[in-house]
């Protein structure tokens, strides 16, 4: 469950648009009307209640860096946060009720214990470290470190490892890449100038960080991505190997009136002049996805 740059998938769909327009009668691009967005329930188990995010810090990440991420993942439970109301959206993708995510172990690899090259089983060995009862592990990795497919064809995934005698323990983990230095255009946008399509100029990031405000962008879809389709036949629409789900259905939206390049209308700090759409604990401004809403079927942006 691959997440793709919103530019590069952008560059895809316009260039199958173009591909299919030029095969069917132009008109009927008008005809047609926009089939209602519905990622369906494939009868696999969902994330439900009290689970803590482990996260592995791999590579060169400051104290300040780490703090952004940690206060948002504490954000996800805080109350009368508008990160957590956001968060509150994964709870309507029945059954069962909402699921509470509070942070686990704060893990640091600052010596990049497998080399600054990984590949997808490298990932899985780092997020096979227990516990797993209750918790995802969320490998995030410096922005010096390289990762098959990072930048390429994705910013980051999540995906479900075994443990345990015959592997009978399922577990979620995730990764996601720091973008800042090899694509911010990919997996930093709206923060950085996009690499394909439409050309608009970058907003500034509410913690002055392009790499780690990209992050989060892709830690909170991929966590929402985590909990509604966990195991490969959760929420999702299209095909189980590049599924869209509860945000990824959603990519390029942050704001109302989105339209492709243009993330939506947000909330500016007059101070810094930074671009948000979610508060959190501390005082904290996060760009969060906007995310499917399974009661109005569309995707629904953080107020
Ligand atoms: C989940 O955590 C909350 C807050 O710590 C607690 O009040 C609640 O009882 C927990 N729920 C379960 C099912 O453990």
């Amino acid at each position: 469950m691959a997440l793709s740059p919103p530019s590069l998938l952008l560059f895809s769909l316009l260039s199958l648009l173009l591909l299919q327009s030029s095969a069917v009668i132009p008109r009927m691009l008008f005809l047609v009307p926009q089939q209602p967005l519905v990622l369906t329930y494939h009868k696999g188990a969902l994330l439900k209640g009290n689970y803590t995010v482990n996260l592995l810090f791999y590579g060169s990440f400051t104290p300040v860096q780490r703090a952004v991420v940690v206060d948002f993942v504490r954000s996800l439970s805080a109350p009368a946060t508008s990160v957590e109301s956001w968060w509150g959206t994964t709870g309507l993708y029945g059954p069962g009720g909402p699921t509470r995510l509070s942070p686990g172990r704060v893990l640091l690899d600052q010596d990049c214990s497998l080399g600054k090259s990984l590949t997808d089983s490298d990932l899985l060995a780092l997020a096979s470290r227990p516990p797993h009862r209750g918790a995802i592990t969320a490998v995030l990795t410096a922005p010096d470190v390289l990762v098959d497919g990072f930048c390429m064809s994705r910013c980051g995934f999540h995906d479900a490892g075994r443990a345990g005698r015959r592997g009978r323990v399922r577990y979620a983990y995730l990764w996601v890449g720091n973008p800042a230095t090899q694509c911010p255009g990919n997996c930093a946008w709206p923060f950085a100038q996009p690499t394909f399509g439409p050309q608009t100029p970058p907003l500034v990031p509410p913690n002055g960080d392009v790499g780690i405000d990209g992050l989060v962008i892709n830690l909170a879809t991929l966590l929402a991505g985590t909990v509604t389709n966990p195991y490969g036949d959760g929420y999702f629409q299209g095909p189980p190997t590049l599924p869209m789900e509860a945000a990824t259905a959603c990519t390029g939206i942050f704001g109302g009136g989105a339209f492709p390049g243009f993330p939506g209308n947000l909330l500016v700090d007059p101070a810094s002049g930074a671009s948000y759409n979610a508060k959190g604990l501390a005082g904290r401004k996060y760009l969060l996805p906007a995310m499917w809403d399974p009661r109005t079927r569309q995707c629904k942006p953080s107020a």
